[in-house]
């Protein structure tokens, strides 16, 4: 079957001009540069990767907030570039967001009815005041909450409430795809297993496959079917969850790894912790994109860029030394 979204070499890449007021000159800044990735149906996708990696920038592009440079997004077979105006729309309603902070994704004059059920608004049959209702009593208890919040305004919620408003009104359309970036970073840690629960519960019940972009490995560890591990606008390495978890292969990996506490010490080969910063995607390093920090770099690491390359089954690696 085909999946549900794939990725094809996709690049973003900025301009930043220089140069004073002519801006005459300008520089690129390549936050994603050639990734490729593929989301079955009913998959949870997990994306993982420093501040700068280019998480976001893929979301958006997702999302159509922005437009590729080059490469191509296809959902169900369309490509993303090529859409018309009615396909824009059915793309709208199949794809839908949860941002990080719900606090400002949420419009603080609109009461929680009203947030939830503005997506129905772009559907071609309006609902009248009743059947709106009732369809948003049915979300607002599937997400947890009860009526009476449908009453209220955003200020008036708690953090982890107001992620739940936002889940709502994602699903309220039933899209094939949440993308979700960074949705419980923002979260105290003892509300985010409760979120991330119910972000499970509703995959299954639904068939929603997610797209789910984290910092913090630990959160897409037990939520996610597969992963890709981002570095500098490129993924470094992908694959089943279990079979990236348990034996990472690519050193930024380890030490991403490393970094996250586990209950159980040892059973991930250990890696020296990250040294350094990730660098700069305006001014990128040559040859494999992480060597400058990476302990085992040898002279080929600088010189020539590593490709993904198969190392089991639904597992790749982009590293010369594997
Ligand atoms: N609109 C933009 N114009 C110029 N540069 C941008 C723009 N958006 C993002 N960038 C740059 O692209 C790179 C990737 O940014 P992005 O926000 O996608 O990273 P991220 O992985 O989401 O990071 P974080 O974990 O901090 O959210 C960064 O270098 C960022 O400064
Ligand atoms: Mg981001």
């Amino acid at each position: 079957m085909e999946p549900l979204l794939e990725l094809r070499q996709v690049k973003k890449h900025f301009p930043i001009y220089s140069g004073g007021l002519l801006r005459t000159q300008h520089r690129l800044l390549k936050a994603l540069d050639g990734v490729n990735l593929s989301l079955e149906r009913g998959a949870c996708f997990g994306i993982a990767g420093e501040s700068g990696s280019g998480k976001t920038t893929l979301a958006r592009l997702v999302l159509l907030l922005e437009r590729a440079t080059s490469g191509e997004i296809v959902l169900d077979g369309k490509n993303a570039a090529r859409l018309t105006n009615k396909e824009t729309a059915w793309y709208r309603t199949r794809v839908q967001a949860v941002f990080q902070d719900a606090a400002s994704s949420l419009n603080p004059r609109m009461r929680v009815i009203d947030i939830i059920s503005e997506p129905l608004e772009i559907q071609r049959e309006k609902l009248d005041r009743h059947q709106i209702e009732l369809r948003t009593e049915q979300l607002i208890r599937r997400v947890g909450l009860s009526a009476a919040t449908l009453r209220m305004y955003p200020h008036e919620l708690s953090g982890g409430q107001k992620q739940r408003v936002a889940i709502a009104r994602a699903i309220i359309l039933h899209p094939a795809l949440v993308v979700l970036d960074e949705p419980v970073s923002a979260l105290d840690v003892s509300i985010r297993a409760q979120i991330l629960n119910l972000l499970a519960d509703i995959q299954a019940a639904e068939g929603i496959s997610y797209l789910i972009i984290a910092h913090d490995l630990a959160v897409l560890q037990n939520v996610t079917t597969q992963i890709a591990v981002m570095y500098l606008g490129r993924v470094v390495e992908t694959g089943n969850t279990d079979s990236v978890f348990n034996d990472p292969r690519h050193l930024y990996t380890q030490a991403l790894l490393a970094a996250v506490p586990r209950p159980e010490p040892g059973r991930v080969k250990r890696a020296p912790a990250l040294s350094g910063e990730i660098g700069n995607a305006m001014d990128l390093p040559t040859g494999c994109r992480f060597h400058p920090r990476c302990p085992q770099a040898q002279a080929m690491c600088s010189q020539i860029e590593p490709l993904l390359k198969t190392i089991k089954p639904e597992h790749q690696t982009a590293c010369h030394l594997v």
